[in-house]
């Protein structure tokens, strides 16, 4: 087995009083697709949260292929190869495509010292990456506010290649889409996989966490209860992991 591509330990988070997140131990590997599911207020988002740099632990420590990191704004977690896509996908409506997948890292060339933008290299890139992923969107050039949900999707999930992500984690990417948009997204989830990323998938969908998830992490009331490969186990099992009616979960409950 390859070594993992982020290891988190012990990771804790409170806020005040309120514990959101105790002992968390996880392994996240590249090319596998990790669900991470849990009740509302389990601690998922919380925990992607730590992940994308934007909380601070307040204990434990993340390591990313063997270097202990700490992340100081989301920007460190970027330069260290993590993309988060969050539900509202801070897109620019009225910017096209190609803009919003290079937005803040454009390409330039200086001519008597003057920037001019690399459009023609840009709207190239993004065709690339758009037809590598399948995306079924022909023109770069067309305005964000233009697009579907899933098509949405798929810019912000080509603007995490575009920064060369090897760590990309979506929480409840498929919400708020329609059959067909879902489908499509989905299958991009497994694409990034293919392309050797490390994808979390956080979801309430557990059909759909069926269908593309490599292993399933359940966290319950901040800590991580269960963790199994989707082969071995079925949708029963996961609900009763989540509810803590299952067996193990209840185990462990009753040592906390
Ligand atoms: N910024 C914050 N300040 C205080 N408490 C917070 C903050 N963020 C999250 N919490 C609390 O931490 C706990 C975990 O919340 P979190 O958003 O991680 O849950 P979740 O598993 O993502 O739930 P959902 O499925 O509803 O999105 C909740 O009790 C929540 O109220
Ligand atoms: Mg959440």
């Amino acid at each position: 087995m390859t070594e993992p591509f982020l290891v988190a330990r012990n990771i804790a988070k409170r806020f005040g009083a309120l514990t959101a997140l105790a002992n968390v131990d996880l392994e996240i590997r590249s090319g596998e697709v990790l669900a991470l599911l849990g009740d509302n207020g389990a601690g998922k988002s919380t925990f992607i949260k730590i992940l994308a740099g934007a909380h601070p632990p307040s204990g434990g420590e993340l390591v990313i292929e063997g270097n202990p990191v700490a992340f100081h704004s989301p920007k460190d977690a970027a330069a260290s190869g993590i993309a988060t896509i969050f539900q509202e996908l801070a897109l620019s409506e009225n910017l096209s495509i190609a803009e919003n997948v290079f937005l803040g890292r454009e390409l330039k060339r200086s001519i008597l010292g003057i920037p001019f933008l690399k459009r023609k290299e840009m709207r190239q890139r993004v065709d690339g990456l758009l037809k590598e992923l399948d995306a079924h969107i022909s023109d770069p050039e067309a305005p964000v506010g233009s697009l579907s949900g899933g098509q949405r999707q798929a810019v912000a999930i080509c603007r995490a290649l575009n920064l060369n992500a090897r760590l990309v984690i979506m929480d409840e990417p498929t919400a708020a889409l329609a059959v067909a948009e879902t489908r499509k997204v989905l299958a991009l989830t497994r694409r990034l996989a293919a392309r050797g990323c490390a994808v979390v998938l956080i979801s309430h969908n557990i059909s759909e966490v069926f269908e593309v998830a490599d292993r399933i992490v359940v966290f319950r009331r901040g800590r991580k209860v269960a963790e199994r490969l989707a082969a071995d186990t079925d949708h029963e099992e996961v609900v009763s992991l989540i509810t803590g009616a299952h067996p193990d979960v209840r185990a462990l409950e009753k040592t906390n």
